[in-house]
Protein backbone atom coordinates (compact mmCIF):
# COMPACT_ATOMS: atom_id res chain seq x y z
CA UNK A 1 0.00 0.00 0.00
CA UNK A 2 1.42 3.42 -1.07
CA UNK A 3 -0.09 6.80 -0.43
CA UNK A 4 -0.71 7.93 -4.05
CA UNK A 5 -3.81 7.89 -5.18
CA UNK A 6 -6.15 9.44 -7.52
CA UNK A 7 -8.41 12.11 -6.15
CA UNK A 8 -11.19 13.86 -8.42
CA UNK A 9 -9.26 12.22 -11.51
CA UNK A 10 -5.84 13.67 -10.07
CA UNK A 11 -2.99 11.65 -9.10
CA UNK A 12 -2.17 12.77 -4.97
CA UNK A 13 0.60 12.39 -3.36
CA UNK A 14 -1.38 12.21 0.13
CA UNK A 15 -3.18 15.07 0.62
CA UNK A 16 -1.14 17.13 -2.30
CA UNK A 17 -2.54 17.33 -5.88
CA UNK A 18 0.77 16.38 -7.95
CA UNK A 19 -0.02 19.05 -10.74
CA UNK A 20 0.44 21.68 -7.79
CA UNK A 21 4.19 20.49 -7.07
CA UNK A 22 4.82 20.39 -10.71
CA UNK A 23 3.66 23.59 -10.93
CA UNK A 24 6.16 24.75 -8.18
CA UNK A 25 9.12 23.16 -9.01
CA UNK A 26 8.70 22.03 -12.68
CA UNK A 27 9.53 18.61 -14.07
CA UNK A 28 10.88 15.95 -13.41
CA UNK A 29 10.94 15.79 -9.85
CA UNK A 30 10.52 12.95 -7.51
CA UNK A 31 8.12 13.11 -5.02
CA UNK A 32 8.07 10.61 -1.32
CA UNK A 33 5.29 10.05 0.95
CA UNK A 34 6.34 10.32 4.18
CA UNK A 35 3.43 8.55 5.45
CA UNK A 36 4.93 5.75 3.45
CA UNK A 37 7.77 5.53 4.76
CA UNK A 38 6.79 5.48 8.23
CA UNK A 39 4.47 2.78 7.41
CA UNK A 40 7.20 0.87 5.75
CA UNK A 41 9.52 1.18 8.60
CA UNK A 42 7.05 0.02 11.35
CA UNK A 43 6.03 -3.36 8.72
CA UNK A 44 9.67 -4.36 9.43
CA UNK A 45 9.99 -3.28 13.72
CA UNK A 46 6.14 -5.21 13.60
CA UNK A 47 7.56 -7.87 12.06
CA UNK A 48 10.52 -8.41 14.11
CA UNK A 49 9.07 -8.28 17.46
CA UNK A 50 9.57 -8.80 20.42
CA UNK A 51 12.63 -10.40 19.10
CA UNK A 52 15.65 -7.56 20.35
CA UNK A 53 16.10 -6.14 16.94
CA UNK A 54 17.54 -2.90 14.74
CA UNK A 55 16.25 -2.16 11.39
CA UNK A 56 19.05 -0.67 9.75
CA UNK A 57 17.85 1.48 6.16
CA UNK A 58 19.85 1.25 3.21
CA UNK A 59 21.24 4.56 2.94
CA UNK A 60 22.43 3.26 -0.66
CA UNK A 61 18.19 2.85 -2.00
CA UNK A 62 17.44 6.98 -1.21
CA UNK A 63 19.80 8.78 0.91
CA UNK A 64 18.08 12.34 1.23
CA UNK A 65 18.74 13.69 4.33
CA UNK A 66 15.63 14.66 4.69
CA UNK A 67 14.54 11.26 3.98
CA UNK A 68 17.09 9.96 6.49
CA UNK A 69 15.80 12.29 9.34
CA UNK A 70 12.37 10.88 8.99
CA UNK A 71 13.48 7.43 10.05
CA UNK A 72 16.23 8.57 12.05
CA UNK A 73 13.80 10.06 14.10
CA UNK A 74 11.51 7.05 14.19
CA UNK A 75 14.52 4.93 15.53
CA UNK A 76 15.97 3.72 12.18
CA UNK A 77 19.40 2.71 12.37
CA UNK A 78 20.96 3.29 8.93
CA UNK A 79 23.53 0.98 6.37
CA UNK A 80 25.86 2.47 4.79
CA UNK A 81 28.68 1.61 2.37
CA UNK A 82 30.42 4.84 2.07
CA UNK A 83 32.60 7.42 3.90
CA UNK A 84 29.64 9.92 2.04
CA UNK A 85 26.58 7.72 3.27
CA UNK A 86 28.47 8.02 6.54
CA UNK A 87 28.26 11.40 6.58
CA UNK A 88 24.30 11.78 5.63
CA UNK A 89 23.47 9.53 8.10
CA UNK A 90 25.05 11.54 10.83
CA UNK A 91 24.12 14.72 9.45
CA UNK A 92 20.53 13.87 10.23
CA UNK A 93 21.21 13.51 13.36
CA UNK A 94 21.51 9.30 13.16
CA UNK A 95 23.97 8.41 16.53
CA UNK A 96 26.93 6.41 15.27
CA UNK A 97 25.69 3.41 17.44
CA UNK A 98 23.08 2.95 14.97
CA UNK A 99 24.93 2.63 12.12
CA UNK A 100 26.19 -0.30 10.27
CA UNK A 101 29.37 0.09 7.45
CA UNK A 102 29.24 -2.93 4.64
CA UNK A 103 30.63 -2.90 1.56
CA UNK A 104 33.75 -4.78 0.17
CA UNK A 105 36.18 -1.85 -0.71
CA UNK A 106 36.40 0.34 2.84
CA UNK A 107 39.01 2.58 3.00
CA UNK A 108 41.18 3.29 5.90
CA UNK A 109 40.48 6.71 5.67
CA UNK A 110 36.09 5.91 5.77
CA UNK A 111 37.46 3.33 8.64
CA UNK A 112 38.84 6.17 10.71
CA UNK A 113 35.89 8.21 9.81
CA UNK A 114 33.42 6.04 11.29
CA UNK A 115 35.62 4.91 14.21
CA UNK A 116 36.00 8.48 15.38
CA UNK A 117 32.58 9.17 14.61
CA UNK A 118 30.90 6.04 16.29
CA UNK A 119 29.82 3.45 14.83
CA UNK A 120 27.61 0.30 15.63
CA UNK A 121 29.24 -2.44 13.85
CA UNK A 122 31.77 -2.85 10.89
CA UNK A 123 30.68 -5.36 8.04
CA UNK A 124 33.89 -6.85 7.39
CA UNK A 125 33.99 -8.88 3.93
CA UNK A 126 37.61 -9.96 3.38
CA UNK A 127 40.78 -10.67 5.51
CA UNK A 128 43.18 -7.98 4.09
CA UNK A 129 39.94 -5.50 4.88
CA UNK A 130 39.89 -7.03 8.51
CA UNK A 131 43.73 -6.73 9.24
CA UNK A 132 43.56 -3.12 8.09
CA UNK A 133 40.66 -2.62 10.34
CA UNK A 134 42.32 -3.78 13.39
CA UNK A 135 45.46 -1.31 12.60
CA UNK A 136 43.57 1.52 12.22
CA UNK A 137 41.62 0.57 15.52
CA UNK A 138 44.67 0.31 17.10
CA UNK A 139 46.24 3.93 16.02
CA UNK A 140 43.59 5.09 17.28
CA UNK A 141 43.98 3.16 20.53
CA UNK A 142 39.95 1.73 19.95
CA UNK A 143 38.56 -1.48 18.90
CA UNK A 144 36.00 -1.46 15.96
CA UNK A 145 33.03 -4.06 16.50
CA UNK A 146 32.98 -6.19 13.80
CA UNK A 147 30.85 -8.85 11.70
CA UNK A 148 31.95 -10.79 9.25
CA UNK A 149 30.06 -11.16 5.81
CA UNK A 150 29.33 -14.67 5.09
CA UNK A 151 28.92 -16.02 1.18
CA UNK A 152 26.40 -18.82 2.41
CA UNK A 153 26.29 -19.81 -1.56
CA UNK A 154 22.46 -19.36 -2.33
CA UNK A 155 20.65 -18.84 -5.22
CA UNK A 156 18.58 -15.44 -4.57
CA UNK A 157 17.10 -16.12 -7.50
CA UNK A 158 16.91 -12.28 -8.93
CA UNK A 159 18.73 -10.92 -11.87
CA UNK A 160 22.19 -10.97 -11.97
CA UNK A 161 23.35 -7.80 -11.34
CA UNK A 162 22.20 -7.76 -7.71
CA UNK A 163 22.06 -11.40 -6.66
CA UNK A 164 25.57 -11.27 -3.99
CA UNK A 165 25.05 -14.60 -2.25
CA UNK A 166 26.18 -16.94 -4.97
CA UNK A 167 30.11 -18.20 -4.07
CA UNK A 168 31.44 -16.42 -7.42
CA UNK A 169 29.85 -12.84 -6.37
CA UNK A 170 32.74 -10.92 -4.99
CA UNK A 171 30.84 -10.38 -1.65
CA UNK A 172 31.63 -11.82 2.01
CA UNK A 173 33.78 -14.90 2.71
CA UNK A 174 32.96 -18.04 2.02
CA UNK A 175 30.78 -19.58 4.65
CA UNK A 176 33.09 -22.79 4.96
CA UNK A 177 35.84 -20.70 5.71
CA UNK A 178 33.80 -18.56 8.31
CA UNK A 179 35.96 -20.61 11.47
CA UNK A 180 39.30 -19.93 10.21
CA UNK A 181 38.08 -16.31 9.75
CA UNK A 182 36.56 -15.77 13.05
CA UNK A 183 39.76 -17.17 14.93
CA UNK A 184 41.82 -14.76 13.05
CA UNK A 185 39.40 -11.76 13.86
CA UNK A 186 39.66 -13.05 17.56
CA UNK A 187 43.50 -12.81 17.48
CA UNK A 188 43.86 -9.44 15.73
CA UNK A 189 44.27 -6.19 18.80
CA UNK A 190 41.80 -4.16 17.37
CA UNK A 191 39.22 -6.09 16.40
CA UNK A 192 36.02 -7.05 19.02
CA UNK A 193 33.51 -9.82 17.40
CA UNK A 194 30.00 -8.87 17.80
CA UNK A 195 28.48 -11.26 15.21
CA UNK A 196 27.80 -12.39 11.86
CA UNK A 197 26.34 -10.34 8.77
CA UNK A 198 24.97 -12.10 5.63
CA UNK A 199 23.01 -9.98 2.30
CA UNK A 200 22.01 -12.59 -0.42
CA UNK A 201 20.47 -9.83 -2.88
CA UNK A 202 18.33 -7.25 -3.56
CA UNK A 203 14.67 -7.68 -5.37
CA UNK A 204 13.69 -11.15 -3.90
CA UNK A 205 10.69 -12.27 -4.59
CA UNK A 206 10.70 -16.17 -2.39
CA UNK A 207 11.29 -16.50 0.61
CA UNK A 208 12.80 -19.63 0.05
CA UNK A 209 16.62 -18.32 -0.44
CA UNK A 210 16.57 -16.29 2.87
CA UNK A 211 15.51 -19.56 5.06
CA UNK A 212 18.66 -21.19 3.20
CA UNK A 213 20.50 -18.58 3.53
CA UNK A 214 19.92 -18.10 7.66
CA UNK A 215 19.77 -21.93 8.31
CA UNK A 216 23.40 -21.85 7.73
CA UNK A 217 24.11 -18.84 9.82
CA UNK A 218 22.20 -20.42 12.47
CA UNK A 219 24.54 -23.34 12.30
CA UNK A 220 27.65 -21.34 12.07
CA UNK A 221 26.60 -19.49 15.13
CA UNK A 222 26.46 -22.87 16.94
CA UNK A 223 29.68 -23.52 15.78
CA UNK A 224 31.65 -19.95 16.41
CA UNK A 225 30.24 -20.03 19.78
CA UNK A 226 31.75 -23.58 20.26
CA UNK A 227 34.83 -22.19 19.36
CA UNK A 228 34.55 -19.62 22.09
CA UNK A 229 33.31 -16.43 19.93
CA UNK A 230 30.77 -13.95 21.53
CA UNK A 231 28.32 -14.10 18.48
CA UNK A 232 25.25 -11.69 20.27
CA UNK A 233 24.36 -10.35 16.79
CA UNK A 234 23.19 -11.31 13.48
CA UNK A 235 22.79 -8.82 10.43
CA UNK A 236 20.51 -10.70 8.19
CA UNK A 237 20.96 -8.07 4.97
CA UNK A 238 18.21 -6.94 2.83
CA UNK A 239 16.85 -7.77 -0.24
CA UNK A 240 12.83 -7.91 0.30
CA UNK A 241 11.62 -7.17 -3.04
CA UNK A 242 8.32 -5.27 -4.05
CA UNK A 243 5.69 -5.66 -6.19
CA UNK A 244 6.31 -3.37 -9.12
CA UNK A 245 2.91 -3.73 -11.41
CA UNK A 246 -0.09 -3.75 -9.64
CA UNK A 247 -1.30 -6.88 -11.33
CA UNK A 248 1.97 -9.10 -10.70
CA UNK A 249 2.24 -11.43 -7.85
CA UNK A 250 2.53 -10.07 -4.57
CA UNK A 251 6.39 -10.93 -3.15
CA UNK A 252 6.29 -11.96 0.42
CA UNK A 253 5.18 -9.25 3.17
CA UNK A 254 7.87 -8.07 5.96
CA UNK A 255 5.26 -10.54 8.74
CA UNK A 256 6.06 -13.44 6.22
CA UNK A 257 9.94 -12.30 6.36
CA UNK A 258 9.54 -11.27 10.04
CA UNK A 259 8.19 -14.97 11.15
CA UNK A 260 10.78 -16.92 8.69
CA UNK A 261 13.52 -14.85 10.89
CA UNK A 262 12.46 -15.94 14.04
CA UNK A 263 11.58 -19.69 13.10
CA UNK A 264 15.43 -19.98 12.03
CA UNK A 265 17.28 -17.46 13.94
CA UNK A 266 15.00 -16.38 16.26
CA UNK A 267 16.03 -19.04 19.28
CA UNK A 268 19.57 -18.31 19.66
CA UNK A 269 18.93 -15.64 21.73
CA UNK A 270 20.73 -13.05 19.25
CA UNK A 271 19.91 -9.38 18.55
CA UNK A 272 18.61 -8.98 14.86
CA UNK A 273 19.63 -6.56 12.54
CA UNK A 274 18.12 -6.37 9.18
CA UNK A 275 19.06 -3.99 6.29
CA UNK A 276 16.27 -3.07 4.10
CA UNK A 277 15.84 -0.62 1.60
CA UNK A 278 13.79 -1.23 -1.49
CA UNK A 279 10.86 -1.97 0.49
CA UNK A 280 11.03 0.89 2.66
CA UNK A 281 11.81 3.40 0.00
CA UNK A 282 11.09 1.98 -3.03
CA UNK A 283 6.73 2.28 -3.67
CA UNK A 284 7.27 5.61 -0.96
CA UNK A 285 8.48 7.35 -4.31
CA UNK A 286 6.91 8.38 -7.60
CA UNK A 287 9.20 10.11 -10.88
CA UNK A 288 6.83 12.65 -12.12
CA UNK A 289 7.74 14.01 -15.96
CA UNK A 290 5.90 16.15 -18.76
CA UNK A 291 5.47 14.99 -22.26
CA UNK A 292 7.32 17.23 -24.73
CA UNK A 293 6.32 15.68 -27.80
CA UNK A 294 4.03 12.67 -29.25
CA UNK A 295 6.15 11.44 -32.12
CA UNK A 296 4.65 8.80 -34.25
CA UNK A 297 6.93 6.71 -36.10
CA UNK A 298 7.16 3.88 -38.59
CA UNK A 299 4.64 1.49 -36.97
CA UNK A 300 5.11 2.64 -33.19
CA UNK A 301 4.36 5.71 -31.47
CA UNK A 302 6.81 7.18 -29.33
CA UNK A 303 6.22 9.28 -26.00
CA UNK A 304 9.11 12.01 -25.16
CA UNK A 305 9.29 12.38 -21.78
CA UNK A 306 11.45 15.91 -20.05
CA UNK A 307 12.63 12.68 -18.03
CA UNK A 308 15.35 10.68 -19.23
CA UNK A 309 17.54 7.26 -18.41
CA UNK A 310 19.79 9.62 -16.39
CA UNK A 311 17.33 10.52 -13.89
CA UNK A 312 16.19 6.65 -13.51
CA UNK A 313 18.26 4.06 -14.84
CA UNK A 314 16.97 1.37 -13.55
CA UNK A 315 14.73 0.26 -17.18
CA UNK A 316 18.24 0.64 -19.05
CA UNK A 317 20.56 -0.81 -16.67
CA UNK A 318 18.25 -4.06 -15.70
CA UNK A 319 15.26 -4.19 -18.23
CA UNK A 320 13.15 -3.14 -14.76
CA UNK A 321 9.59 -2.42 -15.46
CA UNK A 322 8.25 0.83 -13.93
CA UNK A 323 4.56 1.42 -13.74
CA UNK A 324 3.86 4.86 -15.91
CA UNK A 325 0.41 6.32 -15.05
CA UNK A 326 -0.92 9.81 -16.46
CA UNK A 327 -1.50 12.07 -13.57
CA UNK A 328 -4.82 12.71 -14.86
CA UNK A 329 -6.55 10.02 -14.67
CA UNK A 330 -7.90 8.50 -17.74
CA UNK A 331 -11.99 8.17 -17.57
CA UNK A 332 -13.23 4.97 -17.04
CA UNK A 333 -13.45 3.16 -21.05
CA UNK A 334 -11.34 5.86 -22.22
CA UNK A 335 -8.91 4.66 -25.43
CA UNK A 336 -5.45 3.28 -24.59
CA UNK A 337 -2.81 2.84 -27.19
CA UNK A 338 0.40 1.54 -27.28
CA UNK A 339 3.43 3.64 -26.65
CA UNK A 340 7.14 3.57 -26.50
CA UNK A 341 7.77 5.39 -23.98
CA UNK A 342 11.79 7.33 -24.02
CA UNK A 343 14.07 10.27 -22.40
CA UNK A 344 15.27 12.90 -24.71
CA UNK A 345 19.08 11.05 -24.49
CA UNK A 346 20.66 10.62 -27.60
CA UNK A 347 20.70 6.44 -26.65
CA UNK A 348 18.04 4.01 -28.12
CA UNK A 349 19.12 2.31 -24.59
CA UNK A 350 17.08 5.68 -23.23
CA UNK A 351 13.72 4.12 -23.35
CA UNK A 352 11.95 3.43 -20.37
CA UNK A 353 8.95 0.70 -21.82
CA UNK A 354 8.52 -0.37 -25.19
CA UNK A 355 4.55 -0.82 -26.68
CA UNK A 356 3.40 0.36 -23.24
CA UNK A 357 -0.29 0.79 -23.12
CA UNK A 358 -1.34 3.93 -22.37
CA UNK A 359 -4.20 6.54 -22.46
CA UNK A 360 -4.22 9.02 -25.38
CA UNK A 361 -1.48 11.98 -23.74
CA UNK A 362 -0.82 14.92 -24.78
CA UNK A 363 1.92 17.61 -25.21
CA UNK A 364 2.33 18.94 -22.06
CA UNK A 365 0.24 16.41 -19.78
CA UNK A 366 1.73 14.34 -16.96
CA UNK A 367 2.87 11.14 -16.12
CA UNK A 368 4.25 9.38 -12.90
CA UNK A 369 6.44 6.41 -12.77
CA UNK A 370 5.69 4.25 -9.80
CA UNK A 371 7.68 2.56 -7.49
CA UNK A 372 10.52 4.90 -8.17
CA UNK A 373 11.43 6.17 -4.70
CA UNK A 374 14.53 3.29 -4.24
CA UNK A 375 17.40 3.17 -6.75
CA UNK A 376 15.94 6.31 -8.71
CA UNK A 377 17.37 9.42 -7.25
CA UNK A 378 20.48 8.17 -6.11
CA UNK A 379 21.42 6.19 -9.10
CA UNK A 380 20.57 9.40 -11.48
CA UNK A 381 24.09 11.29 -13.40
CA UNK A 382 24.36 14.52 -15.37
CA UNK A 383 25.04 12.55 -18.39
CA UNK A 384 23.63 14.71 -21.73
CA UNK A 385 24.26 17.62 -19.08
CA UNK A 386 21.07 16.72 -17.59
CA UNK A 387 20.43 18.65 -14.03
CA UNK A 388 19.58 15.94 -11.62
CA UNK A 389 16.18 16.04 -10.89
CA UNK A 390 15.21 17.81 -7.53
CA UNK A 391 13.41 15.47 -4.91
CA UNK A 392 10.17 16.62 -2.79
CA UNK A 393 8.86 15.42 0.73
CA UNK A 394 4.99 15.45 0.83
CA UNK A 395 3.55 14.85 4.42
CA UNK A 396 -0.08 14.91 4.43
CA UNK A 397 -0.92 18.66 3.10
CA UNK A 398 2.59 20.09 2.68
CA UNK A 399 5.03 19.94 0.64
CA UNK A 400 8.73 20.70 0.63
CA UNK A 401 11.86 20.55 -2.14
CA UNK A 402 13.96 18.67 -0.42
CA UNK A 403 17.00 18.69 -2.64
CA UNK A 404 17.16 21.43 -5.40
CA UNK A 405 17.37 21.06 -8.96
CA UNK A 406 20.92 22.94 -9.70
CA UNK A 407 21.37 25.26 -12.04
CA UNK A 408 23.01 25.35 -14.76
CA UNK A 409 25.44 27.91 -13.52
CA UNK A 410 26.78 25.31 -10.65
CA UNK A 411 26.81 22.90 -13.07
CA UNK A 412 29.35 24.81 -15.43
CA UNK A 413 31.08 26.19 -11.85
CA UNK A 414 32.36 22.98 -10.90
CA UNK A 415 34.34 22.78 -14.19
CA UNK A 416 37.20 24.48 -14.22
CA UNK A 417 40.03 25.84 -17.27
CA UNK A 418 43.57 25.33 -16.78
CA UNK A 419 45.54 28.65 -17.27
CA UNK A 420 47.55 26.82 -19.42
CA UNK A 421 45.16 26.20 -21.53
N1 LIG B 1 22.53 -4.58 2.40
C1 LIG B 1 23.50 -4.75 1.49
C2 LIG B 1 24.81 -5.22 1.94
C3 LIG B 1 23.25 -4.46 0.13
O1 LIG B 1 24.21 -4.63 -0.76
C4 LIG B 1 21.97 -4.00 -0.26
C5 LIG B 1 21.68 -3.69 -1.66
C6 LIG B 1 20.99 -3.83 0.73
C7 LIG B 1 21.31 -4.14 2.05
C8 LIG B 1 19.61 -3.34 0.42
O2 LIG B 1 18.91 -4.20 -0.42
P1 LIG B 1 17.35 -3.94 -0.71
O3 LIG B 1 16.60 -4.19 0.58
O4 LIG B 1 17.22 -2.53 -1.17
O5 LIG B 1 17.02 -4.91 -1.76
N2 LIG B 1 20.39 -0.76 -7.99
C9 LIG B 1 19.72 -2.02 -7.91
C10 LIG B 1 19.72 -2.60 -6.52
C11 LIG B 1 21.12 -2.77 -5.94
C12 LIG B 1 21.11 -3.37 -4.55
C13 LIG B 1 22.45 -3.31 -3.95
N3 LIG B 1 22.55 -3.76 -2.60
C14 LIG B 1 18.28 -1.84 -8.44
O6 LIG B 1 17.93 -0.74 -8.84
O7 LIG B 1 17.53 -2.79 -8.48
Amino acid sequence: MDHFLYRNGILHAEDVALPDIAASVGTPFYVYSAATLTRHYHLFTEALSPLPHMVCFAIKSLSNVAVLKLLGDLGAGMDVVSGGEYRRARAAGVPGDRIVFSGVGKTREEMRLALTGGIRQFNVESEPELRALSEVAVSLGVTAPITIRVNPDVDARTHEKIATGKKDNKFGIPIARAPEVYAEAASLPGIEVVGIDVHIGSQLTELEPFEQAYLKVADLTHRLRAEGHDIRRLDLGGGLGIPYTRSNEAPPLPTDYGALIKRTVGDLGCEVEIEPGRLISGNAGLLVAGVIYVKSGEGRDFLILDAAMNDLARPSMYGAHHDIVPVIEAPPGAPTRPFDVVGPVCETGDTFAKGRDLPLVAEGDLVAFRSAGAYGAVMASEYNSRPLVPEVLVKGDHFAVIRERPSFDEILNRDTIPAWL
